[in-house]
């Protein structure tokens, strides 16, 4: 009797089996989308994850040189807003200041009066080569680390010592300065 009732119904049977084929169909493409999913995450993640700087921007490497172009000693610090730091030529070496006051962050200026950085904000004042003078900083003002390279062959000739100390300038007249503005050293916090 089951017998009969099968073969007498070969159009139910088919209706079941498409049914069934379509259901593992959407399972497939469900699975299918959630993978390409999963996989452009995992890309938007890595791509955040690891940031690339271009050449001469802030967070990368701006190169300045040959050596032979930088000011005298003890004058002016040269001024780069777009990279975000001051640089300073003292008889010891170069320094290259954050430009941001390590009290609330503002941006501090230099003024040739009175050979020092003063913040306007609230008054922090820092020597030529960002030592902590007076104010409500902690701190004296971060560095970027320095190399200083040999333009020709890139043999690195000095580099910015651990405590942010200054990078003596080289004799070599194909010297360049690349400062990293990726790379800072926080200033040391004073009693
Ligand atoms: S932010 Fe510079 S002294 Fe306060």
């Amino acid at each position: 009797m089951s017998e009969a009732t099968a073969s007498n119904d070969p159009i139910g049977a088919q209706d079941e089996q498409l049914a069934v084929n379509r259901r593992e169909f959407l399972n497939l493409a469900w699975l299918a989308s959630l993978g390409f999913l999963t996989l452009e995450v995992s890309g938007f993640t890595i791509a955040f994850a690891y940031p690339r700087f271009k050449e001469g921007e802030f967070g990368g490497i701006f190169t300045y040189g040959p050596v032979a172009d930088l000011p005298e000693v003890n004058t002016s610090p040269l001024n780069y807003p777009k990279v975000k730091f001051w640089l300073s030529h003292t008889e010891e070496g170069i320094y290259a200041l954050y430009k941001v006051c390590p009290h609330l962050g503002c941006l501090y200026g230099w003024s040739d009066q009175e050979f020092k950085f003063i913040c306007p904000c609230h008054g922090s004042q820092y020597e030529y080569n960002g030592t902590y003078i007076q104010g409500p900083a902690p701190r004296s003002l971060d560095r970027f680390v320095i190399r200083i390279v040999d333009g020709q062959t890139g043999e690195e000739l000095a580099v910015t010592p651990d405590d942010g100390g200054p990078v003596a300038v080289p004799d070599n007249p194909n010297a360049v300065i690349r400062v990293d503005t990726g790379a800072k050293i926080i200033g040391e916090v004073h009693d």
